[in-house]
């Protein structure tokens, strides 16, 4: 069924060109490249990424750079240039096939002097050997013959949306090999880059070189009639001062071993990784042919931007896939897309969260500048673990005026969050090497943190955290949000439980982590009476959870009278207004219920599920809303709410919902919709003691099967339609 396994476009429309170079993106957990068009097009945002290369930028702090591009084909047809913004394309196909990470492309162009020409593109960015990528070109000419010029090389002049983060150190040839020496600016961060352009065609080639300064070209001319092709294969290869000390010596070296034609050598090698990476992540869906694609489009996107070797990089909230949030990472990774590697790649997990361990130094920075104790992680993190959340941004409706960002400030869950994927990811893989020597003291210096932000109301004779953004961001500056106070009261429970745990498993590193962090017996019972008297509001008449104190005097608007819509509510009523209201960007006390379902009565959560799930911005509030909300939908049996949010999920880049998917992949309502597969529908639930199932699928689905990790062994899970049949 290879349809099941590729996105397709069967025309060109250039309306939809930024949404379909996000679709398009390539990577493999190293770099990423938008799905540009090797030959350039106006407008097109052509861009790669490398995991962790950022540069300063004012604003936004930092961001990832935009590498010099190794796609740039350029095409002269008997003197004409080939592009799709002139001509006539007679013929136009584009396919991903998810399944090898390969991009084909075929167009039958008309030239405006009326030569057509078959030509067809073909790309993959290797996960045998994360430093290489590959391209060909092979074009046939249908009504005449005559020259043929293919020019490409490397452009150092690559800038991130017009702001430029290189510095040329130098740049060379090397025969059919053309390189470049690069720093960024600020960073300081230097990159190798290489590449081997190899053209075969009946006739002889001639080849120039083109030592243009900060643009090395090789230009290949030839002739070529009626029926007969000319083929450019194109190796790239990419190092950073990250990766080595001599990136470019590095970028060269690595093709230097490769022959002239390598595609199949390398194709190989490529296909290799990515069948075992299905083999472990695949989830089959039948019954739902675009449920089935959806989940494998989302489960290739998080897989591509998935560091494999390195520990020191997150994923951003839009992957490497786009310019979106600048490359920077947020509660999006922890929450939202580590599950999935948590539950089928543990060993991507632990790489993500010692992202995390090693930027603590970044964190107790941030406590410390804000007068707590112990680390507070940043809102936004990049390259080391600073806050680098912008704090003015130019509104875009008025741009003449500036808007305060808040969340760097106070949306301060996120150091819970954190920790409560260190947890989960313990439960499920039992890797208490990691537990001991990084999981601890991330959850202990947290631990430390909340215990010196909460505070303490004397007359109510209870902790409270004021001035706080929750989850739901369209109301900042509050009190006591119950996601918030109900997260750092289980983070505390968690660190004295860790406590006694070390002590118990490993009485020496325990000593020596606790020496070196200053906790004593009495830090351990101080958390544990501090978590005790978190206030965690319920009201015992309604059963509601209110979600931050007075949400329930503000105003209630009637979602369904602001029907029909295309944009956010936020957008609809200005920021203050819906800040106003009641109505939530996305869910808040329902995330509070989907992670922490022990600590809510099943009776509460349905009350709750439904107050909040009226009054939630679902189809264009947060992309990170629909996922959950389907998820708690399938636990307390709505099912027809399930499946809606889950399409929701499902179609967020597909369909490009909100309008913004050509600013990169939604990876959290990726993660989100694998979460929504295997805790909603396929219904796993784990705990200290194993894991269970209570499946729910949609009615029309036949069959659910997904595989999950468990402390080491491979679990196989192959549902029926029939609610709990599991074969
Ligand atoms: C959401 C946050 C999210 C961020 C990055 C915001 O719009 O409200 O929850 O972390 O986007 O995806």
């Amino acid at each position: 069924m290879a349809e099941l396994w590729t996105i397709s476009e069967s025309s060109f429309n250039p309306e939809r060109i930024r949404h379909n170079e996000t679709v398009f993106t390539q990577g493999n957990g190293y770099l990423g490249t938008r799905g540009a068009f090797e030959e350039f097009y106006p407008d097109e945002q052509r861009a790669t990424f490398v995991h962790g290369v950022f540069d300063d930028l004012p604003v936004v702090f930092t961001e990832l750079v935009n590498f010099p591009d190794w796609l740039e084909v350029e095409i002269f047809l008997d003197g004409e240039r080939f592009s799709l913004a002139d001509g006539e394309i007679l013929a136009f196909e584009r396919h991903l096939d998810l399944h090898t990470g390969l991009l084909t492309r075929t167009v039958r162009w008309r030239s405006p002097q009326g030569r057509t020409t078959w030509l067809e593109f073909q790309r993959f960015a290797s996960l045998a050997n994360v430093h290489l990528a590959c391209l060909q070109v092979i074009l046939t000419p249908e009504n005449y013959s005559g020259g043929v010029e293919l020019r490409s090389g490397l452009d150092a002049g690559a800038d991130n949306l017009g702001f430029k983060h290189w510095d040329w150190l130098g740049q060379g040839f090397d025969g059919q090999t053309c390189w470049l020496k690069l720093r960024t600016h600020t960073t300081e961060i230097e990159a190798g880059m290489a590449t081997s352009i190899a053209v075969t065609a009946d006739e002889d080639i001639e080849t120039h070189v083109w030592d243009v300064h900060g643009h090395p070209t090789l230009a290949f001319n030839t002739q070529v009639s009626v029926g007969h092709d000319v083929r450019l294969e194109k190796k790239a290869s990419i190092f950073t001062g990250r990766d080595c000390a001599d990136p470019l010596a590095s970028a060269r070296a690595e093709l230097a071993h490769l022959p002239e034609h390598a595609w199949d050598e390398l194709w190989q090698a490529h296909t290799r990784c990515w069948k075992e990476e299905w083999q472990r992540c695949d989830v089959l869906i039948e019954g739902d042919d675009e449920a089935q694609l959806a989940i494998r489009f989302n489960l290739y996107h998080l897989l591509i931007a998935a560091p494999r070797s390195e520990e020191r990089v997150s994923i951003g909230a839009k992957t490497l896939s786009g310019y979106g949030y600048r490359g920077h990472a947020f509660w999006d990774t922890e929450i939202f897309m580590l599950p999935f590697f948590t539950y089928t790649r543990p060993e991507i997990a632990r790489n993500l969260l010692s992202y995390r361990f090693h930027n603590l130094p970044g964190a107790r920075d941030k406590a410390t500048t804000n007068g707590f104790s112990g680390a507070q992680y940043p809102w936004e993190s990049a390259g080391d673990g600073r806050e680098v959340t912008p704090t003015w941004v130019p509104n875009p409706s008025d741009r003449a005026n500036m808007i305060r960002i808040w969340t760097g400030d106070i949306e301060i869950h996120i150091s819970a969050d954190i920790v409560y994927a260190v947890w989960q990811y313990w439960l499920v893989s039992q890797d208490d090497e990691f537990l001991i020597n990084r999981g601890a003291e991330i959850i202990l210096e947290t631990a430390r943190f909340w215990a010196s932000r909460l505070e303490w109301n004397n007359e109510n004779r209870r902790y409270e955290l004021t001035d706080v953004i929750g989850p739901d961001e369209y109301h900042d500056h509050v009190d006591n949000n119950a996601y918030t106070n109900h997260l750092a009261r289980w983070h505390l429970r968690k660190a004295h439980w860790l406590g006694g745990w070390l002590k118990e498993q490993n009485p020496q590193a325990a000593r020596q982590l606790f020496n070196r962090l200053g906790l004593v017996e009495e830090t351990f019972s101080h958390w544990q009476q501090v978590a005790d008297h978190i206030y965690c509001p319920l009201d015992v008449e309604t059963g509601l959870i209110e979600q931050f104190d007075g949400y329930f005097k503000r105003k209630d608007v009637d979602l369904a009278a602001l029907e029909p819509r295309t944009e956010s509510v936020q957008n609809l009523l200005g920021i203050e207004s819906a800040n106003d209201t009641q109505v939530l960007k996305q869910p808040d006390v329902v995330m509070l219920m989907y992670l922490l379902p022990e600590e809510i009565d099943p009776a509460v959560a349905q009350k709750n599920y439904d107050y909040y799930t009226a009054r939630t911005d679902l189809t264009y509030g947060s992309s990170l809303g629909p996922s959950i909300q389907a998820i708690m939908a399938t636990r307390l049996g709505s099912p027809e709410q399930a499946y809606e949010n889950f399409m929701r999920a499902a179609r967020a880049d597909l369909e490009d919902v909100r309008g913004n998917a050509g600013d990169g992949i939604h990876g959290a309502s990726a993660g989100g919709l694998w979460q929504t597969v295997v805790f909603g529908f396929g219904g796993l639930q784990v705990n200290v003691d194993g894991w269970k199932l209570a499946p729910k699928l949609p009615k029309h689905w036949k069959r659910l099967a997904f595989k999950f990790a468990w402390r080491g062994e491979e679990v196989s899970i192959d549902l029926g339609g029939k609610e709990g049949e599991n074969t």
